[in-house]
């Protein structure tokens, strides 16, 4: 494989700024027109879009590596295994997990989340079991905890927010009691960009001995995430938010946890033995990993974890805040625009209505001009139904948006309100 010129010069300026001409350079799908404009991809929280380094990736795995993994003995089987495998160990120390063994590849946060309501939570929730579930969830994280809650005659409650898209801590203290067993929430908000106090969130749960599910989606491209210092039980995410390939994810869990849960799915490789009328289950992780997973995807994951960890976090974290407070006070500017969620932490997602125009309206128009941003409930109904809205049109920023982008994302409504109104 040819070394890009990008893998080995820095990714900064001589300033010691994140050189984000250099990284665009690294995203072909950025350089096009979209109805005749140049593309500006503002709809990061949805997907992030992928790097040479991953694509490149798995154009490679699949020239040269191509096999079933933890199967084969030929050469190329041991190849496919070692890079599937090399991704476990790379993300186990992206997420500081204790051992690889305890990363459990899945297709994604809402396979991770669905796993764990459809093992642990079966297992343990009884009638009069209580599940707390914030408000400010995903489906994702509240549709699977109503589904297990129906099987199980345990009963979901919702953690209160203020109007500004914070969880009221006090009010969750109040709810915690013995008979919670499970609390999941999220580290960030994909509808609202905050970012929730999940730590001492955790540690208040730990206090009744309940079990704490954190859905990671979004938080993973802007936040460090440390299990072990969050003391997370579980923690679910998604390589596609954070420059990595679809449909490829995983679940973080405890242990002692993850050893006591019966399996997910049956089948290949969760096996140690099969007879005609019993099983016995594989270890850890393989217990979770039943038939052929997304191989090419999963060996991709480490090339995004890679090139993330060489631009750093922190730097990522910095450039993406200069870009949120300048799209904060611009949007502000806009005649009858409100921001909805201001929460004090939040990441680079900027959610707003505008008096008298429809969201959706918005989002076609601002196409045309080839901004990209989503709009609608963001798969947060009964968060839009809180803040008493339908929906909001949302700019997600990442690394490689630059502050003339939203310059022309101000530009663009500014325009798209002079047709609508
Ligand atoms: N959950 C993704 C979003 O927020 C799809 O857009």
């Amino acid at each position: 494989m040819n070394t890009l010129i990008n893998d080995i010069e820095p990714y900064t300026t001589m300033q010691g700024d994140l050189d984000v001409q250099k990284i665009r350079l690294d995203f072909p799908v950025l350089n096009q027109l979209v109805n005749g404009k140049p593309l500006i991809y503002l709809d990061n929280a949805a997907t992030t879009q992928k790097p040479k380094q991953v694509i490149d990736s798995i154009v490679n795995y699949y020239q040269f590596a191509n096999a079933n993994i933890h199967r084969g003995i030929h050469t190329l089987a041991e190849r496919a295994t070692a890079e599937y495998e090399a991704t476990r160990k790379s993300l186990s120390t992206f997420i500081n997990s204790p051992s690889p063994e305890q990363v459990i590849f899945t297709r994604g946060t809402t396979e991770s989340i669905n796993l764990v309501a459809f093992t642990y939570g079966k297992s343990v929730l009884k009638l009069g079991d209580e599940i707390l579930v914030s408000a400010l969830e995903h489906h994702s994280n509240l549709v699977p905890w109503l589904m297990i809650a129906k099987e199980t005659g345990a009963v979901v409650k919702i953690i209160p927010m203020n109007d500004e898209g914070e969880l009221l801590i006090e009010e969750y203290q109040k709810m915690l009691s013995e008979k919670v067993k499970i609390v999941a929430i999220n580290h960030v908000s994909n509808s609202l960009g905050t970012i929730n106090p999940v730590k001492q969130m955790i540690a208040m749960a730990h206090g009744v001995g309940a079990v704490v599910v954190v859905d990671g989606a979004q938080s993973v491209s802007h936040l460090d995430i440390d299990v072990q210092d969050l003391d997370a039980d579980f923690y679910a995410l998604s390589s596609h938010k954070f420059y990595g390939p679809t449909g490829i994810g995983a679940l973080y869990g405890k242990r002692a946890l993850l050893e006591n849960m019966p399996p997910y799915q049956g089948g290949g490789e969760m096996i140690k033995d099969v007879f005609y009328n019993s099983f016995t289950v594989n270890e850890l992780p393989y217990k979770f990993e039943a038939g052929t997973p997304n191989i090419a995807d999963t060996v991709a994951l480490k090339a995004a974890i890679d090139y993330i960890q060489r631009i750093s976090k922190v730097k990522i974290r910095d450039h993406e805040n200069v870009l949120l407070a300048h799209a904060t006070k611009l949007l502000s500017e806009i005649d009858g625009l409100k921001i909805i969620g201001q929460a004090k932490e939040k990441v680079s997602v900027l959610s707003f209505v505008i008096d008298g125009v429809h969201h959706q309206d918005i989002g076609i128009l601002l196409d045309q001009e080839g901004i990209a941003v989503r709009t609608g409930h963001h798969c947060t109904q009964p968060l839009m139904e809180r803040c008493g809205i339908a929906g909001t049109t949302r700019a997600s920023f990442a690394m490689y948006n630059t502050l003339e982008e939203i310059n022309q994302l101000q530009w663009g409504l500014t325009k798209v309100l002079k047709m609508l109104r």
